[in-house]
């Protein structure tokens, strides 16, 4: 009976008002609860693998796309009658975006089924027409402006789910504001990239458990040059062949200069309830100061900039290797420090043992003890941090009390 209950009151607003003589009646009202729309924020890797996931699949549907620039909604015919964007206009979004055209570009095919608006006038159609009580907003974007208008769409009742990490690695008092929304926010793929490794450690915390330490990798370029270095490859041999595989930045001094793996550090930090800045995080950069972005370009960085620091590392990995150990790019938060840096770890250890673009995760706990929870899995590609924020957002659709789990 309960069941039918909460199924019911998934689809229909039931509303009872009382009339003139004493008589009650009952309204019911159509929600469309049934549907998940999802606002696809940032239409880059991981937009569009999400778009590719979401694309078809009832009761989900992509209510808006937005890039740095613009956005796409559905025409208001199909908007009033609750469809979202067309698996036509989404192809053509994913093709469109993957080539660098733009999402005017992408809807101009497609006008009786969608329109192209700036990105102010988006974000206002999707906050003012959309009952955003079934809506996600998945912030798939790089970008530090996003938090203002995340937060209106949670003050809206909406859902937030994060690809992004700067929303919540900026000041504490927005992270504190953010995760104050509680069962409509998530952030799973900020670390790990989409590996289960905030809820778990989300779990541990909720549930009690005394967590004494927790290190790991949290990125996928900086485990495969460690790697490269304990296989006794020169450092720029390894940096450039990383970055010919696609697993750095355009500049991969971005990701060798630790700032990206900090945020990660500096987030589970928060997520014990401790109240670190980014300013507290001691970071340390590979990148001597002399390669400093501003200081050399990219391409001197890439020829020379790289050669002249082979030397430093190799000794350091040589040293290592001669105690039995190996160099790990970690973080280590402990005792009220957060550090990220090169550690020499034990070659037997969990951290030792990781290879490649894997992460990592290792908490040490009250009730983890002696032997920690280790969680490893994919720390890179576009599939599994979109596959983190779809997981993140049906949870929360699930909270809302919404329909059935997408076929
Ligand atoms: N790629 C991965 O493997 C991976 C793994 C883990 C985590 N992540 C995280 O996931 C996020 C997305 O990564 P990505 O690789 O997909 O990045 P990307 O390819 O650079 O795409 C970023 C997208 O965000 C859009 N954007 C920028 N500012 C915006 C704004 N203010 N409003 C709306 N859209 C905006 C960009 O618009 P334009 O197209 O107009 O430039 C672009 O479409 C990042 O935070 C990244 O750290 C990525």
């Amino acid at each position: 009976m309960s069941k039918l209950f909460l199924t019911l009151s998934s689809l229909l607003l039931i509303l009872i008002r009382s009339q003139p003589g004493g008589r009650t009646v009952l309204l019911i009202v159509l929600r469309h609860r049934d549907t998940m729309y999802l606002v696809v924020l940032g239409c880059g890797q991981v937009g569009r693998a999400l778009i590719e996931m979401v694309k078809g699949r009832s009761p989900l549907q992509v209510l808006a796309v937005m890039d740095s620039r613009s956005g796409v909604l559905s025409a208001p015919q199909r908007h009033s009658s609750g469809d979202g964007l067309s698996a036509d206009v989404l192809r053509s979004i994913v093709d469109c975006k993957a080539r660098s055209e733009s999402l005017e570009d992408a809807a101009r095919p497609h006008q009786s089924d969608c329109a192209a608006y700036s990105l102010d006038d988006a974000w206002n159609m999707v906050l003012t027409t959309a009952d955003t009580r079934n809506v996600v907003v998945a912030d798939c974007t790089a970008s530090g402006e996003t938090s203002d208008s995340l937060t209106a769409a949670l003050g809206r009742g909406a859902g937030v789910v994060l690809a992004n990490k700067k929303p919540i690695s900026a000041g504490l008092a927005a992270y504190t504001s953010f995760v104050g929304f509680d069962a409509r926010f998530r952030w799973e793929s900020t670390v790990g990239a989409g590996s289960p490794f905030v809820t778990s450690f989300k779990r541990m915390v909720a549930a009690g458990d005394t967590i004494a330490k927790v290190s790991g990798v949290f990125s996928g370029t900086l485990g495969y040059v460690m790697t490269g270095l304990e296989d006794g490859k020169p450092l720029s041999e390894v940096v450039l062949d990383a970055k010919a595989q696609g697993f750095t930045e355009p500049d991969p001094r971005d990701d060798l200069g630790g700032v990206d793996f900090a945020r990660k550090a500096l987030i589970l930090s928060r997520m014990m309830g401790w109240t670190t800045e980014m300013a507290d995080v001691q970071i340390e950069s590979l990148v001597p100061e002399a390669c400093d972005p501003s200081r050399m370009p990219l391409d001197a960085f890439l020829t020379e900039g790289l050669v002249s620091m082979n030397e430093a590392f190799a000794t350091r990995a040589a040293a290592a290797k001669g105690r039995g150990c190996v160099l790990r790019y970690a973080a280590s938060i402990e005792g009220g420090s957060v550090r990220v840096g090169v550690e020499e770890v034990d070659r037997d250890s969990p951290l030792g043992r990781l290879r490649g673009t894997d992460n990592l995760l290792v908490i040490d706990s009250a009730v983890y003890d002696p032997t920690p929870l280790v969680i490893q899995g994919r720390g890179a590609g576009p599939q599994c941090t979109a596959l983190g924020v779809l997981a993140d957002a049906l949870e929360i659709f699930s909270s809302m009390g919404s329909g059935p789990s997408p076929k």
